[in-house]
């Protein structure tokens, strides 16, 4: 399974260039199958999570080539299947992002309900709700989601929650359904601004991404096209605590500064050093941090995606400092670790009610999943001696060289497989 062994070795410095978005990518590779064109996408990171991806579109016929280490070619010209493999699908959630881009081009999808992190059951319900609303009968036999449509037909359609990959599923089956189609109350993370523009860049006609109500209008044809992932917003997040808690100062190149903006918020508050420039974001950790509170909420709120690396860093912020969960069920999988390295934390219900300590000692811990993973090694960095983190397979789902950027900025990591 693989393990890390990391130790204190003081402040980071340096600068480390972030990595393309992982959960850009991922619907982007699904959108592919829209066209039966070649796509290009760059400033691809190669994760265990867009292998997968990569291996969907080749299981249902598709070619994919890395062209350089970050360009990826996908041609899906000769999509023979409707079934996505059930091996596959239950790997990862974001494998349940082809069922509309699926069914737009073939009319017809089978796709088994989805796997991935263990925060939370996670149901796929207004991603079906959507679907259904375009024209697609769908009926779920033996564990999979079947859905048929001889035609989609545009709709107007409300999402009960925000839901990302609810939004960018719509999106994808509604690019090519006949007429027109807004969805209300979506997602406006900038992962869907992008999506956004790699279906417009292909044809399609998109308006209002960004904002809680986008209006599509349908295209009978899609072409092949060029396109440049976002940079990642979560790993650039998860930079900037390792530079908080070693106290350290670490230029940060490749962040849309936009997208950072509750993160700079909250380490700002905390008494965290950060100066925004035109080439990137210089964090610098401050001798002292002071106690902060944070509630997760649907961008432009405070990222769930942050929450744990965040968590590590409270628990070494001396003070009362509380932490609110609102967007996932069962995300504090991380807490019972830290509290094996010495964190004082208390769990009620959602919030979590972390009395910071001086610091935290290293140990074995297991990584349950990915951002819990990385609030690990953030942890270890700062610890007191050496920490043993396993099951590291979740933590390569979603950090491109994690390890290697980390050792680049003068972390002691070394990685047993
Ligand atoms: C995406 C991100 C994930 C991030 C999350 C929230 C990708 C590949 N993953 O996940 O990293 O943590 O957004 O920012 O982009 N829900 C329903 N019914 C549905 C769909 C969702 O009840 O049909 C609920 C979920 O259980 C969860 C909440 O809505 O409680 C948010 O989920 P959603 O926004 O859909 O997240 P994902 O797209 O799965």
């Amino acid at each position: 399974m693989g393990k890390f062994v990391i130790e204190n070795n003081g402040a980071l410095q340096g600068n480390v260039k972030i990595s393309g978005s992982k959960n850009a990518v991922l619907p982007i590779i699904a959108a592919t199958l829209l066209t039966d064109e070649k796509c290009e996408i760059n400033d691809v990171p190669a994760l265990t999570d867009v292998m997968i991806m990569q291996e969907i579109i080749e299981d249902l016929g598709g070619t994919t080539s890395w062209l350089q280490d970050e360009t990826l070619n996908i041609e899906a010209t000769n999509i023979n299947k409707i079934q996505v493999s059930y091996e596959l699908c239950t790997k990862m959630r974001a494998s349940f992002l082809v069922a509309g881009p699926l069914l737009a081009r073939m009319g017809e999808v089978k796709i088994s309900l989805p796997g991935g992190c263990a925060i939370g059951s996670r149901p796929v319900d207004l991603h079906l709700k959507g679907l259904a609303a375009l024209g697609a009968e769908i009926s779920q036999e033996h564990g999979y989601i079947h859905a048929r449509a001889k035609k989609l037909t545009g709709a107007n359609i409300y999402l009960d929650f925000p839901s990302v990959g609810a939004t960018e599923n719509i999106m994808m089956a509604a690019v090519m359904a006949e007429g027109q189609t807004i969805i209300q109350n979506c997602a406006v993370e900038p992962e869907i601004v992008d999506l956004s523009n790699f279906l417009t860049s292909m044809g399609s006609v998109i308006r209002g991404s960004g904002t809680d109500t986008i209006r599509i209008t349908g295209v009978e044809k899609l072409h092949g096209t060029n396109h440049t992932i976002i940079p990642d917003r979560i790993e650039a997040g998860t930079f900037m605590i390792a530079s908080a808690i070693t106290k350290g100062n670490l230029f940060l190149e490749n962040v849309v500064i936009d997208h950072l903006k509750p993160a700079i918020a909250k380490l700002r508050e905390a008494g965290v050093e950060i100066e925004e420039g035109e080439a990137g974001m210089r964090v610098k950790g401050a001798s002292e941090r002071q106690p902060i509170d944070i509630k997760t909420l649907p961008y432009p709120g405070f990222p769930t995606d942050m929450q744990a690396q965040f968590l590590s860093m409270l628990a070494v912020t001396p003070g009362t400092n509380l932490v609110t969960e609102t967007v996932f069920e069962n995300r504090f999988m991380h807490v019972p670790e830290l509290i094996r390295m010495g964190a004082d934390i208390k769990i009620d219900s959602r919030s979590a009610v972390i009395e910071g300590v001086e610091q935290l000692t290293g140990t074995q811990v297991k990584a349950s999943d990915l951002r819990a993973g990385a609030a690990l090694m953030l942890a270890a960095l700062s610890a007191n001696g050496t920490t043993e983190i396993h099951d590291i397979y979740h933590i390569d789902r979603g950090y491109y060289h994690f390890d290697k950027k980390l050792r680049n900025l003068g972390a002691k990591i070394t990685r047993v497989d």
